[in-house]
């Protein structure tokens, strides 16, 4: 895509971080804008700031994991924009701690919002893509959703996040081989960022009522709420560069956006290990006294 002026973009999670980042830069570039959160006071704080500035923006305020709404939300922005050119499927949340320490409720909540989001996007969005590619040659469309580097590695106590983040690289590059069966006009694209500066790890405190956990946090989901609170917060690559290279990789027509090329070490050893049939090498082998205190905090002896 080599103008985005005119064109029509949804961007979920665009209260905070990287939605809200992009919004900014496409409302910048003259993009129209919908704009979806699960809060809806932030969400209408962005949309002021980007109407103030001349964009035309709309906002739905709703849970990306239903369907019915997401289906909702096609027909809403159908109606108001005309077909949409730049979908962005972003909105997460961040869930860690030991595998058999997940209530059904936190899975439901984890893959709700990080992978049938997307699911339900694709299935909401798509065919209008393909109809508006058929109806008009010129026409051109972006899938861009959000994984991780999460969905490369496996690391200790991430749980059901890591499980998400997977699927949601496998659900995009499933999107781009099906989209290159059908179409020359409508593209998809797997932003992998690792560790921003954003709202990510208090995921938690917007927990939808309906997916509250009944039982108390155990140590080691707090210990994953603490890694990622550091580390997300000590990220050096700010939302705003990560918005920048969202619009890049669609401008380029490239499927991975990585934000960290330093960081894909690890993946090519996992890649190696996996090709060799080695197990998996301890991602926190390098770390011995971070192990030595989850492990004290979780009470274990080896
Ligand atoms: N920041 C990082 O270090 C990092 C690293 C890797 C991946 N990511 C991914 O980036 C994406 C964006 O997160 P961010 O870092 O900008 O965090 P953020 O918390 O600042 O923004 C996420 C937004 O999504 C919204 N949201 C959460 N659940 C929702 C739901 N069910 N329906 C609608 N909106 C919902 C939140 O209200 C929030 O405004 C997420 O998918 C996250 O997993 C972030």
């Amino acid at each position: 895509m080599n103008t985005f002026q005119d064109k029509t973009a949804v961007l979920t999670g665009a209260a905070s971080g990287f939605g809200l980042e992009l919004a900014r830069l496409a409302a910048a570039q003259g993009m129209r804008l919908m704009l979806v959160d699960i809060r809806d006071e932030p969400l209408q704080a962005v949309a002021a700031e980007l109407r103030a500035q001349g964009a035309q923006v709309a906002t739905r305020c709703m849970d990306v994991a239903s369907a019915a709404e997401t289906e909702a939300l096609a027909d809403e922005t159908e109606r108001r924009f005309g077909p949409v050119h730049l979908l962005f499927n972003n909105a997460g949340v961040a869930f860690g701690g030991l595998l058999w320490e997940h209530t059904e409720r936190d899975w439901d909540w984890v893959m709700g919002a990080n992978l049938l989001s997307i699911a339900h996007a694709i299935r909401a969005f798509v065919p209008r893509m393909l109809a508006a590619a058929r109806a008009d040659a010129a026409y051109e469309a972006h899938v861009v959703n959000t994984a991780s580097m999460a969905g490369l590695l496996v690391t200790p106590n991430l749980g059901a996040y890591t499980v998400s983040k997977h699927a949601a690289v496998a659900i995009s590059e499933q999107l781009y081989h099906d989209l290159l069966l059908v179409t020359r006009q409508v593209h998809a694209a797997v932003l992998c960022p690792y560790f921003v500066p954003t709202g990510i790890y208090d995921s938690e405190r917007y927990r939808p009522a309906a997916m509250q956990r009944e039982e108390a946090t155990t140590t080691s989901q707090q210990l994953a709420y603490a890694a990622g609170e550091k580390a997300v917060l000590g990220g050096l690559v700010p939302a705003t560069e990560v918005a920048q290279m969202v619009l890049d990789g669609v401008r380029e027509q490239r499927f991975w956006i990585y934000t960290h090329p330093r960081a894909m070490r690890p993946v090519r050893q996992r890649m190696e290990s996996m090709l060799a049939a080695t197990n998996p090498r301890d991602s926190m082998a390098s770390r011995p006294s971070a192990t030595a205190a989850w492990r004290e905090a979780l009470g274990v002896k080896l």
